[in-house]
């Protein structure tokens, strides 16, 4: 393929199919799953609060920071870096950005493929469901109708008691991802978001609008939005917004500098970036308010943690008339947008390996995709086998976390907070002020308003947030 980029990259077709790929990026199990878990496990209106501040205030500003370091650079995300660097006269070391950033988030595909598996298995036995209750005649009735709640409860545990068929599931969906990647930027990455985010998006909202009629939606949105400030000054919910707010923008030196890269030297970033953020931050909360008055309506406790969409929403669906096929609906539209995600996920260490050592694609996909499945099976073994190891009790924080919850937590956490305060620090203070000002694609108010954000406030707000999350006794 030839491309007008310096290091030969590929491109996206059009400025649509950067906007796409992006939210595909960003939308995902973060959204459907760590949103609602996080969002319930801290406190709902506390969270939510903090969230959308880190993301109006920290990760917008960062997204595009990290897109433009990907569209000036148009290579790997750690080539692009060492690249602004170097055309700032800045020491390449800067690109620590990304190195932290690949590390990061190659680890983060480690644990997704796990819970992606456990989608994958509601996904199957959603469907033979559905397919029971249309052989019974009735499409429409509740989703596991022969079972009882305890019973449908109890399939998570019978899961996770199955090692196999975890590592099975976890398998299927790295191959899945590997897949796609080894296809290429236009005809793996970007045709799956083409055709996985439209489809995804017509469920997300067909299944908000069952949940409004049939659930209890006013209970939903008193949890969601119901301001606790005493609650929100706790620091673990802070360092959870943040966190989340990284995660779920997919920040934190990788997917976003990797898709910037594929990015037309046409595209205004400072545009695009909105749209992606604004587009992330309304599919988690319409998401919550697909979930909870759903969770509500059957009487659950929203504070389930991890198990939250796979315990409590098939035992709801149980209890709701059309909950075999909203059931099956969901858990696709799960795996949707799990895919999309993954898929940039993936691609960050294959732009970097097919760059620096000049293999194939297919190759560097399938290499990474053995790598990233072994060290998955820590997280798999977790909810069993390995279930009883405590990787890092040494991290405050982290006494009582498996190697799942380890990797979770430092990933998200502290991995790519870290990341992102040196690259606001790498853009906002050491980078060529007129070359990054010309990326942005903005001007006048806007840019001083973005400069200040990432100068100033990114860097001291991720420090605060980063230190009293590992010393909240400081509080
Ligand atoms: N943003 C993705 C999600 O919400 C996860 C992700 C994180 C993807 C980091 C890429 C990089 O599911």
């Amino acid at each position: 393929m030839v491309s007008s980029s310096p290091a030969g990259q590929a491109q996206w077709s059009s400025k649509a199919a950067f906007i796409l790929a992006a939210t595909g990026s960003a939308v995902g199990l973060g959204n459907l799953w760590r949103f609602p878990t996080e969002a319930g496990t801290n406190g709902g209106g506390a969270f939510v609060i903090l969230y959308i501040l880190c993301v109006v205030l920290i990760a917008l500003p960062l997204l595009l920071a990290e897109s433009l370091i990907g569209r000036h650079g148009q290579r790997s995300t750690i080539g692009s870096a060492v690249h602004l660097a170097r055309q700032s006269g800045a020491s390449p070391a800067w690109s620590l950005l990304a190195i932290v950033g690949l590390i990061a988030n190659t680890a983060i595909l480690t644990f997704y493929g796990v819970v992606a598996g456990w989608v994958i298995y509601f996904v199957g036995t959603s469907a033979a469901d559905l397919a029971g209750a249309i052989g019974a005649g009735d499409p429409l009735r509740g989703a596991y109708a022969e079972q009882s709640v305890a019973q449908i409860q109890e399939m998570m545990p019978t899961l996770f008691a199955n090692p196999v068929l975890l590592v099975g599931l976890q398998l299927a969906f790295v191959v899945l991802t590997v897949w796609i990647v080894a296809r290429g930027v236009k005809g793996g990455i970007e045709a799956a978001a083409t055709w996985l985010m439209p489809a995804f998006f017509f469920l997300l909202i067909g299944i908000t609008v069952y949940a409004a009629i049939i659930g209890d939606f006013a209970a939903a949105l008193t949890f969601l939005f119901t301001p606790d400030f005493e609650r929100a000054l706790q620091p673990g919910v802070l360092s959870a917004a943040l966190g989340q707010a990284f995660f779920s923008l997919s920040l934190g030196g990788g997917a976003m500098i990797a898709y910037g890269a594929y990015a037309s030297r046409e595209t205004n970033l400072g545009q695009t970036s909105g749209m992606i953020a604004f587009a992330d931050t309304g599919v988690a909360i319409i998401a919550g308010l697909a979930i909870f008055p759903i969770v509500f309506f059957v009487g659950m406790e929203p504070n389930a943690g991890p198990t939250l969409m796979f315990q409590t929403l098939p035992a709801a669906f149980n209890a709701m008339p059309g909950g075999a096929i909203v059931g099956l609906a969901f858990f696709v539209l799960a795996l949707f947008a799990a895919l999309t995600s993954s898929v940039s996920l993936l691609e960050i260490s294959v732009g970097w390996v097919i760059e620096k050592f000049g293999v194939g694609r297919a190759k560097a996909a399938i290499g990474i995709g053995v790598l990233v499945f072994l060290v998955g099976l820590l997280s798999a073994l977790s909810f069993n086998v390995l279930a009883d190891q405590r990787p890092i009790p040494f991290i405050p924080g982290f006494e009582n976390a498996t190697w799942f919850d380890a990797i979770d937590g430092v990933t998200g956490k502290l991995l790519l907070p870290l990341s992102g305060l040196i690259t606001a620090i790498f853009i906002g203070w050491v980078a060529d002020r007129k070359l990054v000002n010309a990326e942005t694609g903005l001007k006048g108010g806007g840019l001083g308003a973005w400069r200040f954000l990432i100068a100033w406030v990114c860097p001291l707000a991720v420090t605060a947030i980063l230190v009293l999350g590992l010393f909240p006794q400081l509080l």
